[in-house]
């Protein structure tokens, strides 16, 4: 594994994640959005998440940013304001060398110092090793949504996990 620094994100930061994130909006089923969102609006949604004092994450070795992982609201109601919803993308080049694992466990961190008391993993079925990143954290596998999305001219089904914080 290599030298990798875990750190808080900064605005210079924006290019970088944009760029990692645009290719699995392009090319993988990860994500289910389908247009690439513009450097300025990445730049609005990990504002949104800095205001609300949510975990935001940046994978580093040496200058070049790795990857990132934040905790933001799981739905936006009130009710629902102790239980976050997890997202890590790391760059293609950067699977697959446990990385995923030591940000996620960073990103668990966080989010108890943040308040949040029960994290949920929204995870696209057949992306096993997600599903294996997250068993290995502790998360518990709730069940499956068939056709939940449409992307790439096929339907997609989706995964829940749950890890109480
Ligand atoms: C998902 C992601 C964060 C995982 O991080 P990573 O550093 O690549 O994963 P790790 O190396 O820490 O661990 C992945 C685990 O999945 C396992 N795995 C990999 N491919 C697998 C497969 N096809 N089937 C089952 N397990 C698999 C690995 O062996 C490893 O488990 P192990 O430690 O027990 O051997 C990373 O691959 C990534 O950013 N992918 C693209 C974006 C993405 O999918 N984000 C998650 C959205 S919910």
């Amino acid at each position: 594994m290599p030298e990798i620094t875990f750190r808080k994100f900064a605005w210079s930061d924006v290019p970088a994640i944009t760029a990692i994130y645009r290719h699995y909006v392009d090319e993988t089923v990860i994500t289910f959005e389908t247009e690439a969102p513009s450097e300025a609006t990445m730049a609005d949604r990990f504002g949104k998440m800095l205001d609300l004092g949510h975990p935001v994450i940046i994978a580093t070795e040496g200058d070049k940013v790795l990857g990132y992982a934040y905790a933001s609201f799981y739905r936006p109601r009130a009710a629902y304001r102790f239980t976050c919803e997890d997202s890590i993308y790391l760059g293609p080049d950067a699977v697959g060398k446990g990385i995923g694992s030591a940000l996620l466990a960073k990103l668990i961190e966080e989010s108890r110092t943040a308040g949040f008391k029960q994290m949920l993993a929204v995870i696209t079925a057949e992306r096993a090793n997600s599903i294996r990143l997250h068993e290995k954290a502790g998360f518990r596998y709730i069940g499956k949504y068939d056709a939940l999305g449409f992307k790439f001219d096929r339907w997609l089904d989706i995964v829940h996990m749950q890890m109480a914080l």
